[in-house]
């Protein structure tokens, strides 16, 4: 009777002591730091894209240095729209941050062309040299009164064409093709000067665009022809590097001025470390997009020093166009050893 009374004992205790865990776990919330800003970040490529990576350490950083207090809520692979709709968006607050190529922004801070125009840089040294320097800081300052501020130089490395039917084996065979571009005013003129049809269009329509033969092709860097599986289709891709287009990071002006200054500093702050942070990704990237897109068919061509040098002349009209008041700038960035 002694051992029966024990063991109902013991069995009411255990009882009692897990019901008591239970609800305590249940109802006894560990106090959490509540953000005082929860603010947006626009990214048009995928999930684990170098700039999106980028974008999520920004972003846990920033959470990191103000204790909790901003939250950045990143919205990737164009979840919000393509990058005109984002810089509309962004310079009236409606988004907080975005990465952005300067294909797209240069149309708004028009001075930026310059970073973008065809066979300017002789490598991707020397287009760092000029954006980390001096030159790089005073064209941040062409996005006065554009409604956004500049953060940080995002590297995109360089832009060949690719086609899916014809392969391009010299200026000739671009003649006629309709090659996609991004929304930009450059590039549809670069690619008219060259003899092709210039055919603009978001980024995240150019897989189907080239499936249905609605163009020939497009031209984009290695990670990028890689990650939106434009190989799959356009198997040809001819390294002529015309063009080395930096991307930059940003925040909308008007929420720029609603963070207290100390949000600020460490904003810019988190920003730079997370382009050094993006360009070393980028750099592996390329590497392992290169590899990967040639072991799944992509065929490679490339051109002779002689043929890229009458790509580069038939470019020169679009520095008329564009950037025949910054001749000197020009001069400069190609005098930069
Ligand atoms: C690159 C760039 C994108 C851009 C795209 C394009 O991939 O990173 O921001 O939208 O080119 O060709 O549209």
């Amino acid at each position: 009777m002694k051992k029966i009374k024990r063991s109902v004992l013991i069995f009411t205790l255990i009882t009692f002591f897990t019901v008591f865990l239970i609800l305590y776990h249940l109802f006894h919330k560990v106090p959490s730091v509540v953000p005082e800003y929860v603010l947006t970040y626009a990214e048009n490529q995928a999930r684990n894209y170098p700039t999106t990576l980028g974008a999520y350490y920004f972003a846990d950083l920033v959470n990191e240095k103000t204790e909790g207090k901003i939250e950045i809520l990143i919205y990737d692979s164009s979840a919000l729209g393509s990058e005109p709709s984002v810089i509309q968006q962004l310079q009236i607050g409606g988004i907080d941050f975005s990465r952005i190529s300067i294909s797209t922004l240069a149309d708004i801070a028009p001075p930026l062309h310059v970073v973008q125009l065809p066979y300017l840089y002789r490598d991707s040294e020397h287009m760092w040299k000029v954006l980390d320097g001096e030159i790089g800081q005073r064209l941040l300052t062409s996005f006065e009164d554009s409604g956004m501020v500049p953060l940080s130089w995002y590297d995109a490395g360089s832009r060949s064409f690719y086609t899916t039917d014809k392969p391009i084996r010299s200026l000739e065979d671009l003649q006629g093709m309709r090659i996609r571009v991004p929304e930009s005013s450059l590039m549809e003129d670069l690619i008219s000067a060259l003899g092709g049809i210039p055919v603009p269009m978001a980024f995240d329509k150019v897989y189907s665009a080239l499936e249905t033969g609605q163009i020939d092709g497009a031209e984009n860097n290695w990670p990028s022809y890689e990650s939106t599986r434009h190989y799959e289709t356009a198997v040809y891709y001819t390294i002529d590097e015309h063009t080395r287009i930096p991307e930059v990071q940003l925040i909308s002006k008007a929420t720029w001025d609603k963070l207290p200054e100390q949000y600020q500093t460490i904003i810019m702050e988190c920003a730079a470390k997370s382009a050094e942070y993006e360009r070393l990704l980028w750099k592996r990237r390329t590497q392992s997009s290169k590899e990967y897109v040639i072991k799944n068919g992509c065929l490679v061509i490339d051109l002779s020093p002689e043929e890229i040098q009458k790509f580069r002349q038939a470019s020169f009209p679009v520095y008329e166009k564009y950037c025949s008041d910054y001749m000197d700038l020009i001069k400069e960035i190609q005098n930069l050893k």
